[in-house]
């Protein structure tokens, strides 16, 4: 199994890091466009393979990209991050240049990849690489998701004082700040809905802090988070690798489930080794249908800025 990893920046270096901690990969390679910046970190990373126990081999390139090739799944998170006060969508001017190149680059080594889209705006990303490739559906996925749902179940098990392995929850819809649907009542403690435990009131709160979770960060940081984006793209390549079907939600091409047909936007499917398996329609409240159709207008009015 080899993995390419584009942008050997934080969120890309943690990636490959929490691949190659998993063990399941026989290969990752890190490519950057900086002069020595993806070797660096491919060998800093290795340097740590005998204290964590991997056998994953990184190595990393400035920008050779016949060092990609054959690789079975490729992660782009190339681009520039977001820095504080500013919202994903701003990113587009400078991103869609670049996403493009890297995924047409990738394809030239690797023609049958399952490309993992990181870069921001990331639903208009994954849009904008179905557009601009002839890969098959199944094999572009959009990470928000994941990324997502895992800060909205660390804010659920802050408020319920709960330890995180007890709370499921997911969050669907566009990976903005405004775009997010957190399915608050879906959500469970241990298969209790968590409306039993937290009043409307608080549950509200968790909501919004999740939808702003990345910009807390950043605001924090001073550029955007990079630990749990990286878990987050090792969770969905694992899936894809390990064959696992496993369900999260990712940012996929719609055909008219959820109502929706030619946007990609956060809903549950099955990850498995061929990319997205089967999308999951699940049933929505009203209010949640509303709110994925607002969500939905976003997505389009930032894929409106796109030249394809
Ligand atoms: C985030 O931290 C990377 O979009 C990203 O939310």
């Amino acid at each position: 199994m080899k993995v390419t990893v584009v942008g050997a920046g934080a969120v890309g270096a943690s990636c490959a890091e929490y691949i190659a901690i998993k063990n399941f990969a026989s290969e990752v390679v890190l490519l950057d466009i900086k002069e020595g910046y993806a070797e660096g970190k491919a060998m800093d990373l290795m340097q740590t393979a005998s204290l964590n126990s991997f056998d994953t081999a990184i190595t990393g390139t400035t920008g050779d990209y016949s060092r990609t090739a054959h690789s079975d799944i490729a992660v782009i998170t190339s681009g520039i991050p977001r820095k504080p006060g500013m919202t994903r969508e701003e990113l587009i001017g400078i991103n869609a240049g670049i996403v493009k190149t890297v995924a047409s680059n990738l394809l030239k080594h690797s023609p049958n990849v399952t490309l993992i889209v990181v870069s921001n705006p990331m639903d208009t990303m994954t849009y904008l690489v179905h557009k601009s490739t002839n890969l098959p559906k199944n094999k572009i996925i959009g990470m928000g998701g994941a990324l997502d749902s895992a800060r909205f179940k660390y804010r659920l098990a802050e408020a319920l004082k709960a330890p995180i392995s007890d709370i499921d929850g997911m969050v669907i819809g566009g990976h903005s700040d405004t775009g997010m649907v957190p399915l608050a009542s879906h959500a469970t403690r241990n298969s209790v809905k968590v409306s039993e435990f937290l009043n409307e009131e608080r549950l509200h709160q968790v909501v919004e802090d999740t939808k702003v979770g990345g910009a807390t960060l950043t605001k924090l940081l001073g550029t955007s988070a990079w630990y749990a984006p990286g878990a987050a793209v090792s969770a969905l390549v694992q899936a894809i690798a390990c064959d696992q079907k496993k369900m999260f939600p990712c940012s996929v091409l719609l055909e008219g489930e959820y109502g929706l047909r030619d946007i990609c936007i956060g809903v549950p499917v099955l990850l498995g080794k061929n990319g997205i398996e089967k999308i999951v329609e699940i049933k929505l409240s009203d209010a949640e249908k509303a709110k994925m159709q607002e969500s939905a207008v976003g997505v389009r009015n930032t894929n409106g800025l796109l030249e394809v």
